[in-house]
């Protein structure tokens, strides 16, 4: 299977891109695997004809936004972001409505037509940058408060929030953390900022999923608890066979993130099916959001 989409991807001209949750067949045949600043600076880059998205719809509808001339492929279109969904353009037209004008910081887990009402995105790894890059002192953080909530903790500005969370980086609890903590006594407890306050609180280190890899790389510790969607084990032991990681929580699994099979990538490709695209108009005003974002990077 891996060897047929490898076939297809050259003879198509297209890129598979994986994020870091993925399951591990999928990361092994992926052209690139990343968090989702890394997949959108590359799906704005590439030269391929098609990109192949192992992600979820927000994902690929990013890749689109930024490459409208590329066909988008999205293996499963069912794989969703429950967080992504806390939030639409009406409910946050109505919130906007009620707070003085300012600006708003979403999430690039949301939809393309809420980034079309936003003035500019951001993801885990540059959130701080993100809020600290605009020229006002308050902003609307969607959807997540827990992403919201570390910003403000990180920065002097004043962050209104919007009540959207992951359910699984949410349902870490302290004593999901100090059992971890009491099983590996050494080792460095990583958490990924979608995780609620009292859980950073208690964090070594916070970093998106690409920055796990990298801190951990970069570390002398030899053993990691890690405060993430456990997808992320897989390319953490696999580029560091030699140090130990181990998962906070098992409940920490993304059903949406395990949706895409080897097949269903076989299947996109030969038959065309999955394309993800974004009305012109909501492209052109998420598009701006979106650059923004990439600028800074
Ligand atoms: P990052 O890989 O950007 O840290 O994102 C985490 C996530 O939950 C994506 O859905
Ligand atoms: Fe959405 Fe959480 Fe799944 Fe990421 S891990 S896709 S934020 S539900």
């Amino acid at each position: 299977m891996k060897d047929k989409i490898k076939a297809l991807l050259k003879e198509k001209n297209a890129i598979l891109l994986a994020h870091n949750y993925q399951p591990p067949e999928i990361m092994d045949v992926a052209d690139l695997c990343g968090d989702s600043l890394e997949l959108s600076i590359t799906a704005a880059q590439t030269d391929a004809d098609i990109i192949v998205f192992c992600g979820v719809h927000f994902m690929a509808e990013t890749a689109y936004i930024l490459s409208p001339e590329k066909t988008v492929l999205l293996p499963r279109t069912d794989a969703g972001c429950p967080m992504a969904d806390m939030i639409t353009p009406e409910a946050l037209t109505k919130r906007l409505a009620e707070l003085p004008p300012m600006p708003v910081v979403t999430y690039v887990n949301s939809s393309a037509a809420v980034k079309a009402l936003s003035t500019i995105c951001c993801t885990s790894a540059n959130v701080i940058k993100v809020a600290n890059s605009l020229d006002a002192p308050e902003m609307l953080m969607t959807p997540d408060r827990n992403l919201a909530l570390y910003a403000a903790s990180k920065t002097s500005k004043k962050i209104h929030l919007w009540d959207g969370y992951c359910p699984f980086h949410n349902a870490l609890t302290p004593d999901d953390v100090h059992l971890a903590r009491k099983a590996h006594p050494d080792a460095v407890f990583m958490a990924h900022p979608e995780c609620p306050p009292n859980i950073l609180e208690l964090a070594d280190v916070i970093q998106s999923t690409s920055g796990m890899i990298r801190y951990a790389s970069e570390s002398k510790a030899k053993s990691f608890i890690v405060g993430t969607e456990i997808g992320i084990l897989y390319p953490l032991k696999k580029a560091m066979p030699d140090k130990q990681f181990f998962p906070a929580s098992l409940k920490m699994e993304c059903r949406d993130m395990k949706k895409i099979t080897l097949a269903d990538i076989v299947n996109s490709l030969e038959t065309m099916t999955g394309k993800v695209t974004v009305p012109e108009d909501i492209r052109i005003a998420a598009l701006q959001a979106v650059q923004r974002m990439v600028a800074l990077a």
